[in-house]
């Protein structure tokens, strides 16, 4: 037993891990960044020492939690020590001008939030509608862009077309257009669904959209850190997406790009302190002059400095590898463990398209013989960390994979649940 986990325990906050039979996990440790003359597997496995990450279990739920590396925690943690050391807090600006680079767009095109939701709660609160105008998303919808819209038709009237999302890119355009009619006012679907983790083609949705006058609110939760973003490239108007998923950044970090253009359209239904370009309340009547002319409008009040460089340490992160690199690892492991699960044959249905531009991180699938919550708990019960997939009523078990992962990982999955359901 390591020290580490003997120290959770005694804390009494760790949970009963069981070992995996017939599989070496490295052991865990703080090295420097690899080497670039590493190459293939090689590389990988020297990144895992990256991640403090347990490797007393194999961790495939990146979709709803991507840990983050030492060096993302030793940047928050130094800021936050320097900051309770000095008194002084700052503003996360210097932050937000690598956070847009990262990105590909302007710092005032980029407002800092908290979680995804939060994104989507502004933009769902922003769309100028009336009672009876329409807002297109799909049947997969996870609750952080379900319920913000849900809220906006019950309070205010709007309409919510939906679509069950299909397995190609073609057919989903097909799709959204066969719902677009003179009411649409809005295109508000995930770039990656949380059910099977189907990828839209975001740009050809937007191209579509921006000929017909209709906005693009982007539910970008999987898209930031899986794919190499240029978030103006993709065309739409507002995107939604957080870090403490596929960036490997600290909890509760997010991010809402509003394009430019788009700044003006997008009603400031909460601001506060930086919101503004000035006010006095000792004016009769007291004033308001106007908003910042950017992004900033949208994060008021006082914001985590520690938490923004931390944000700023996961991007570092993520160019250290190369984001290019970055995504084509994902999708090699995406690609690995769906051959692996072909070849178990009828005993599952995988859900997730087998289109290759369809998909990114996520395999999704159904048991034949088994009840999928009795699948996911055998599975938990032999270390590996899965999701269940209730949204959409899709009942599935799904396994999300990140660049920590190996494919000796993925082997060990398959095996266990060949076993499972032999
Ligand atoms: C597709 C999708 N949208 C929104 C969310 C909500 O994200 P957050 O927790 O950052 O608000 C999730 C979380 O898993 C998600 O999968």
């Amino acid at each position: 037993m390591n020290s580490r986990r003997s120290f959770i325990q005694q804390l009494g906050l760790g949970m009963a891990l069981p070992a995996i039979s017939g599989f070496d996990f490295p052991s865990r440790s703080i090295s420097t960044f690899p080497s670039s003359d590493l190459q293939g597997e090689d590389f990988w496995t020297e990144l895992r020492s990256q991640f403090p990450l347990t490797t007393d279990r194999v961790y495939l739920n990146n979709g709803t939690f991507g840990p983050a590396p030492f060096s993302v925690l030793q940047a928050m943690e130094a800021s936050n020590l320097q900051i309770n050391t000095s008194g002084e807090y700052g503003n996360s600006d210097q932050e937000r001008v690598k956070l847009a680079e990262f990105f590909r767009i302007k710092p005032t095109e980029f407002s800092i939030t908290h979680n995804t939701t939060e994104g989507i709660n502004i933009m769902a609160w922003g769309v100028p509608m009336k009672s009876g105008d329409e807002v297109i998303l799909t049947t997969h919808e996870h609750a952080g862009n379900a319920l913000p819209w849900l809220n906006r038709a019950k309070l205010d009237g709007i309409v919510l077309r939906t679509f069950e999302p299909k397995s190609t890119q073609a057919e989903n355009l097909t799709e959204i257009q066969k719902l677009i009619n003179p009411r649409t006012k809005v295109i508000a679907i995930p770039h990656v669904t949380c059910t099977t983790g189907l990828v839209f083609p975001i740009k050809e949705i937007c191209e579509i959209a921006r000929k017909k006058g209709i906005l693009t609110a982007i539910d970008g939760a999987h898209g930031a850190g899986t794919f190499d973003l240029d978030l103006y490239d993709l065309g739409c108007d507002f995107y939604a997406g957080c870090f403490h998923k596929w960036m490997l950044g600290p909890s509760g970090t997010a991010f809402l790009f509003i394009r430019e253009e788009s700044l003006e359209k997008l009603k400031a239904v909460m601001i506060g302190g930086h919101s503004d370009i000035g006010w006095d309340m000792t004016a009769n009547p007291p004033e308001f002059k106007g908003y910042v002319p950017s992004a900033r409008r949208f994060d008021y009040g006082t914001q985590s400095k520690s938490l923004a460089v931390g944000m700023v340490a996961a991007a570092d992160f993520h160019n250290q590898i190369g984001k290019q690199q970055v995504q084509s690892r994902v999708k090699e492991l995406n690609q690995y463990l769906f051959d692996g699960l072909v070849k178990l044959g009828s005993k599952i249905e995988i859900l997730t398209p087998l289109e290759e531009e369809s998909r990114i991180s996520i395999v999704s699938f159904r048991t034949k013989n088994m009840d999928f919550n009795a699948c996911g708990a055998e599975l938990g019960k032999a270390g590996f960390r899965i999701r269940l997939v209730h949204e959409g009523k899709v009942n599935a078990v799904r396994v999300s994979t990140h660049v920590y992962n190996s494919k000796a990982e993925l082997d060990a999955f398959l095996k266990e649940l060949g076993r499972i359901l032999a």
